[in-house]
């Protein structure tokens, strides 16, 4: 048998929303991954917290990627506007706020790298594919943030820039992840699909127009990602309509995956601390990822509780 050099092995971590410790942090750098990938929303609304966790990721000795969430560098104010679609005009002043707290996470996160309109390298032939940061779909968020750092300022622009990003890769030698931080659109419009809405009674897909777009047109042009990862849309929710989101789903040849479990670090009624990530592997060319549970700080190995066995469970794999 040839061994392929291009095996990897990569931890996935989903939305954080201050659920991070010095546990994880350990475990990451003394495991065997070769990375650690992250889909971002890293504090609680604590002031000072996402720069707590930023700092805390920076010490993972391990080369770490993220792309930030729509709770990253942004006020709750900004947030509100968003959700409400007020005027993307909010004045001078809550700008240079806003970039200046952007300035401040990047020099906490140390040495991660920030995934965000860009393409980096995560192997010798693997590409990583920063899609489009601070998304919260429904519209293209943070239009005056988006346009004054990248100078992209609609859907139309975002998905020529993705194109433009991944025009040199040779897919016959490349294997092309694309992390996000919320999912693509045309995965499914009931809320418990991987980016399904799950705040309105009438459902919908809430998954991004210029990802999904973009995914489909390289798809057509034998241009296949092998997978993509984001979070956002959470596992469960008070309004979720099926208690459990699909986390992971395999369509026409492309592994979907959606880590946000919030609270990643949870306890069972036997007061067992847990804590959650995903396990992506690359083997022999082809793409797997498995949910992965560290029991009170020590992976588990033994039969999971019946909660955790459902949610792991809850995937959608076509071929
Ligand atoms: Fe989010
Ligand atoms: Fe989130």
């Amino acid at each position: 048998m040839i061994f392929d050099s291009s095996d990897k092995r990569i931890a996935v971590v989903g939305d954080i929303h201050g659920f991070w410790t010095w546990v994880d942090t350990e475990y990451f750098s003394k495991s065997n991954y070769d990375s650690v990938i992250f889909t971002g929303d890293l504090g609680n609304n604590r002031p000072g917290n996402t720069n707590k966790i930023a700092q805390l990721i920076s010490k993972v000795r391990k080369p770490k990627y993220i792309i930030l969430g729509n709770h990253d560098t942004t006020s709750i104010p900004q947030l509100l506007m968003e959700i409400a679609n007020a005027s993307p005009n909010i004045g001078y002043l809550s700008h240079t706020f806003h970039l200046l707290r952007y300035k401040k996470l990047l020099k906490d996160l140390g040495d991660s790298h920030i995934c965000q309109y860009n393409l980096s390298q995560v192997g010798p032939r693997i590409s990583l594919l920063g899609a489009r940061t601070l998304s919260m779909g429904a519209r293209f968020n943070f239009q005056l943030f988006i346009k004054s750092v990248f100078g992209i300022s609609s859907y139309e622009e975002s998905e020529k820039k993705f194109h433009e990003l991944i025009q040199n890769i040779d897919f016959q030698k490349q294997d092309l992840i694309i992390l996000a931080h919320n999912g693509p659109s045309g995965l499914g419009d009931k809320a418990h699909d991987i980016w399904g809405c799950d705040f309105k009674s009438e459902e919908g897909d809430f998954g991004d127009k210029d990802l999904g777009n973009f995914i489909r047109t390289i798809a057509n042009h034998g241009k296949k990602p092998k997978v993509v990862i984001a979070g956002h849309m959470h596992h469960s929710s008070r309004k979720l309509r099926v208690k459990t989101r699909i986390w992971k789903k395999k369509e026409e040849g492309t592994l979907y995956l959606n880590p946000a479990r919030v609270p990643r670090i949870f306890s069972d009624k036997q007061g067992n601390i847990w804590h959650h990530h995903v396990e992506l592997i690359r083997k022999n060319g082809d793409w797997t990822a498995e949910a992965k549970y560290l029991k009170n700080g020590v992976e588990e190995i033994f039969p999971l509780p019946e909660f955790i066995e459902r949610e792991k469970n809850r995937i959608e794999m076509k071929d």
